[in-house]
Formats: C-alpha cells, sequence, structure tokens
C-alpha cells in the first residue's frame, strides 16, 4: 500500500506563498506515494489549479460545524468535493481544545470526504500512563455506528499526533510510534461496526521533517504522516515525499 504523506498548512499562506510553493515543489517531486496536502481553505481553489491528476490530492483542515444548508458561514462536503478535495482533517488537538463538540459533527458529516481522524495524548497524560485509555476514548467516536448514517466507510485513516510532539521538535521514540499504531489498528478493528485492521490506516503526526521522516515512514504499522510546520517548506516536503519507502 502507497505511504500517505499530508501537509497540514494550518493558517499558513498567501497566493505568493501558494505560487512560489509549487513553481519549487511540481519541478522536483519523483515520487510514489501518495501526496495530501491541506491548505487553508481561501487557497483550496489556487492550490487545485495546480493539482494534475494523480501528482497530489487536496483536503480541507475542517469542515463547519454542520452540513446544514440554513447554517450561516458553511462549508460543507460537497462544496469541498465541488472544488477538488477528497480528504478531511477532523479532530486535530488544535481545534479540539476550541471545541470539541465540533468533532462529533464533523465526523458525522464527512459524507463522501475520506476523514484524517486525528488522536493523540497530551504531556500529562503521557506522563501519567494514560495514553491508552485517552486514545481509546478518542477512537470511540469514530467506531460509533450512528457515526456513519449514509455513507458506509470501506477504510478509516487515523493521525496519531500526541499533542507535546506537535510543533516542539519531540519526537517519541520509533519503538512507541510503532507500539500506539498498533494499539489503534488493534482497537479499531475490534471496536468498528465496519471495518477490518486491513482497512486501517495510520499516519504519525508531530514535528516530522526530512531528517527523521525516514524512519518513522520505515517502521512498523506507520502508513503515513501528517506534516505540520516542515510541510510549509517546498523543498523539505519534496524531499519527504520522494523518499522511497
Ligand atoms: P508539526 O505539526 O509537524 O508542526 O509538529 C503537525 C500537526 O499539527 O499536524
Amino acid at each position: 500500500m502507497k505511504k500517505i504523506i499530508a501537509a497540514n498548512w494550518k493558517n499558513n499562506g498567501s497566493k505568493d506563498f501558494v505560487k512560489d510553493f509549487f513553481n519549487y515543489f511540481l519541478k522536483n517531486i519523483n515520487c510514489n506515494n501518495e501526496i495530501v496536502i491541506f491548505p487553508p481553505d481561501l487557497y483550496i481553489n489556487q492550490v487545485n489549479e495546480y493539482r494534475d491528476k494523480e501528482n497530489f490530492n487536496l483536503g480541507s483542515q475542517k469542515l463547519n460545524q454542520r452540513n446544514d444548508e440554513t447554517y450561516t458561514s458553511g462549508n460543507n462536503s460537497e462544496m469541498f468535493i465541488d472544488v477538488g478535495c477528497s480528504y478531511i482533517l477532523v479532530g486535530h488537538s488544535e481545534v479540539r481544545i476550541v471545541a470539541e463538540e465540533d468533532v462529533v459533527n464533523n465526523l458525522f458529516y464527512t459524507n463522501n470526504l475520506q476523514a484524517i481522524f486525528c488522536v493523540g495524548e497530551n504531556e500529562d497524560e503521557k506522563n501519567s500512563g494514560n495514553a491508552q485509555i485517552k486514545l481509546s476514548n478518542q477512537l470511540d467516536l469514530l467506531c460509533k455506528k450512528e457515526m456513519y448514517p449514509n455513507v458506509k466507510p470501506k477504510k478509516a485513516i487515523i493521525a496519531y499526533e500526541p499533542v507535546w510532539a506537535i510543533g516542539t521538535g519531540n519526537i517519541p521514540k520509533i519503538d512507541d510510534i510503532s507500539f500506539m499504531h498498533n494499539f489503534i489498528k488493534t482497537y479499531v478493528s475490534e471496536n468498528h461496526p465496519f471495518l477490518k485492521e486491513k482497512d486501517i490506516m495510520v499516519l504519525y503526526g508531530g514535528s516530522v521533517n526530512s531528517k527523521n521522516a525516514e524512519e518513522i515512514l520505515s517502521a512498523p504499522y506507520v502508513d503515513g504522516v501528517l506534516i505540520g510546520g516542515a510541510s510549509l517548506d517546498a523543498k523539505e516536503f519534496a524531499k519527504i515525499c520522494n523518499l522511497k519507502i
């Protein structure tokens, strides 16, 4: 299976940034991995112009709270598909801090977008030995039958992002990443109403860069990476995309 290399640009970018990024990036990628880029919503259309069938896929960082057309300020899943997206990030820790309840709505309304469902423990939970409890609580939402009223999922993609590793330059030991990914795959396959272990991909996120990506991507149970800071540097991001794992 192809590894997923996903770029989460967060709240960064401008029209000039997008132009400069793709001027470099498109000339310098030569890769067999699946690339997914999550720009801020305002730049999705511009980024989509650089998309040529299979060179990369596009996603939004967040659905609005509802898919309800009477809701002011909404973008629904059909609109994201209309402008070229096939992915949606759900439950990133930075979003959960502001509005945990949005995560439920976002997951419920993903419809034909492929969710990348983010989970991860914070530093206190890690130090008190409660990381697995935290992850299982977060994963329970993904495993609820009610979350799939319209479309039965064929696969789940989960991003394991320890909160203490995001943007800090610290990453867990490689064995610990494998351990947690295996835990996630087992937990979801045992509890999900529709999916088996082969249908579940787990990406690692948190301080991934071109120096540590190869070791992380080569570790057992790691199906890809979700990259924040390092994905804003076209050179750095292209290097990671081009890894042959
Ligand atoms: P980082 O962010 O790579 O800058 O640590 C990852 C993320 O928040 O998805």
